[in-house]
């Protein structure tokens, strides 16, 4: 393995660890944890600042947030950022921003400046990402050299590992300095945007959402094996909370369960 491959170790502080026996508890848990968290965040701060993971997994949990299932989000507060994007304009299938919005965003009652999409429209996917970075300093009003802290960042996995566009073998997983940056991605031919370890590690709580069969096997390296090596294994919250969230299915390959 290449040096540049090497994904920064784990600290030794463990996540939580939850596991659900169904997917739509799964999924419930995460609304809850979501309204927690925002509720919380705007007693302590007088908002909520949240960045949105993509894929096909969360897109129930924000329906279900959507739907009032969970009492008391306080929307008006939340301020909503994505934690990577695919390089498609924001009316694409792929793109994340859309899922979310037909998902959850255009249903609830969200003030339309506090949601901070990622220009993906934009052909030069390094500009868009620098442009997105200016975004984040501004939002967080923090200074070139510093981190925004986010209140919760959402993350899924992929069954190669990646979270967020943070691939194994791609470029971004060696950033220490950045915010955010676009990404090549060499086995789907495509650039991605995505938050860096150094911000995923900065935020106060993040929380995987995992479901189902196909990712059990890459659950079990990720959490049991610390030499495997996978960019999820860059998540480890510096001074934060870290919690993962699986279905039955997707911790059916871990060895022991959780205390
Ligand atoms: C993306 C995601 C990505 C996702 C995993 C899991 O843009 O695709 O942010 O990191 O969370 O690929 O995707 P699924 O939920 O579709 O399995």
């Amino acid at each position: 393995m290449r040096p540049s491959d090497r994904v920064p170790e784990m600290t030794v502080s463990s996540p939580e660890i939850r596991i659900l026996p169904s997917t739509p508890e799964l999924f419930q848990a995460g609304a809850s944890e979501f309204a927690s968290h925002a509720s919380q965040a705007v007693s302590r701060s007088g908002r909520f600042t949240v960045a949105l993971s993509g894929g096909s997994t969360p897109r129930s949990m924000f329906s279900l947030l959507a739907s009032g299932a969970v009492p008391g989000v306080p929307w008006e507060r939340i301020c909503f950022f994505w934690g990577d994007e695919r390089h498609v304009p924001p009316n694409h299938p792929d793109s994340n921003y859309r899922m979310a919005n037909q998902a959850m965003l255009s249903k609830v009652p969200v003030r339309p400046e506090n949601i901070f999409r990622i220009p993906a429209e934009n052909p030069n996917a390094a500009y868009a990402a620098s442009a997105y970075e200016d975004t984040l300093r501004k939002s967080f009003g923090v200074k070139a050299g510093e981190f925004p802290r986010f209140d919760l960042i959402l993350l899924g996995m992929g069954p190669d590992g990646h979270t967020a566009s943070l691939f194994p073998g791609s470029p971004a997983l060696q950033e220490t300095k950045r915010i955010f940056v676009a990404n090549h991605v060499a086995k789907l031919n495509t650039d991605r945007f995505t938050l860096t370890f150094p911000a995923l590690n900065h935020a106060r709580r993040v929380m995987f959402l995992v479901s189902g069969q196909d990712k059990a096997s890459t659950i079990h390296e990720v959490l049991e094996n610390p030499a495997a090596n996978l960019p999820s294994q860059g998540v480890s919250p510096t001074s934060g909370s870290l919690l993962w969230l699986l279905d039955r299915a997707a911790a059916s390959g871990l060895a022991r369960s959780p205390q």
